[in-house]
């Protein structure tokens, strides 16, 4: 089953990278697609396009970094707020892109999954999904999570809700509701928590993306926006991320 090479240590460290301080799940708020594109003068739509080649330049490097995970937000919940033509085209793309990326999934040997809610995503963009899902499951890659009509309070609803019942029917009790048992409950049951959050374009806002799962990620915004967010920039990234003291409530070393 082929993977894509992995950099070695001589390549990490002329990148001025050590592996040890490589975070092990990358997660990217991929923002500013439509600001790219209004500052060229073009339709938003535009920008989304061009943020497609982003992803998959930034995907490649993740794993030829040698990142376990690398999660996408692609769709948040509240993005149904926008123009439908605008959605028609974004789920037009999403579709294209799990088709066409499917045999370069195949060629660097990434186990693609998806989190999210499926309603309004479309038959055939769950059929195409659940076929890359299917085929690259054996692969032994890095993981790559698109998150597709996403929302963390969505999926903490999702997760009480599954909870609450099997204290009702009686298969578990109140007092067995622990930090597992919320984080097995939500749709990245199994994942590492992300070490690293990426947003491009400037927020400095998380925008309803893993919130129970980042309360110890490192935060990391640049102003650029996505469509020119490129493999030197994640590589900076990469580098702060190295530079900081992750204390997780207690002191430095
Ligand atoms: C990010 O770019 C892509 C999605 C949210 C789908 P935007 O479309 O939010 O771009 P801006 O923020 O309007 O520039
Ligand atoms: C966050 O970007 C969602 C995605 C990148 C998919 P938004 O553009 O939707 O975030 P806000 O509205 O600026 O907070
Ligand atoms: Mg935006």
């Amino acid at each position: 089953m082929p993977t894509v090479e992995e950099y070695s240590e001589s390549e990490l460290a002329s990148r001025g990278l050590v592996r040890e301080g490589l975070p092990r799940h990358i997660a990217i708020i991929m923002d500013g697609n439509g600001r790219w594109a209004r500052a060229r003068d073009l339709p938003r739509v535009e920008g989304h396009r061009r943020g497609v080649n982003s992803v998959r330049l930034i995907v490649e490097e993740c794993s030829r970094l040698g990142v376990e995970q690398l999660t996408l937000y692609c769709l948040s919940s509240e993005n149904w707020k926008r123009p439908q033509q605008e959605l028609d085209l974004l789920l037009h793309l999403l579709e294209q892109f799990v088709i066409e990326e499917r045999a370069e999934i195949m060629r660097q040997g990434l186990q693609f999954s998806t989190i999210g809610r499926r309603e309004g995503l479309g038959d055939g963009v769950l059929e195409e999904i659940q076929k890359t899902i299917d085929c690259s499951r054996d692969n032994t890659g890095m993981r790559l999570c698109l998150a597709l009509n996403y929302g963390s309070r969505d999926e903490i609803i999702d997760a009480v809700q599954t909870i609450a019942g099997k204290v009702a029917a009686g298969d578990i009790s109140a007092s067995d509701i622990d930090d597992e048992c919320i984080s097995t409950h939500l749709y990245t049951s199994g994942m590492p928590d992300p070490d690293l959050i990426i947003r491009t374009a400037g927020e400095m806002r998380v925008s309803n993306f893993l919130l129970w799962q980042i309360s110890y990620a490192e935060l990391w915004v640049t102003p650029k926006y996505w469509p020119e967010f490129r493999e030197p920039d994640l590589i900076e990234a990469m580098k702060d991320f190295a530079s900081r003291d992750r204390r997780f409530g207690g002191l430095s070393e």
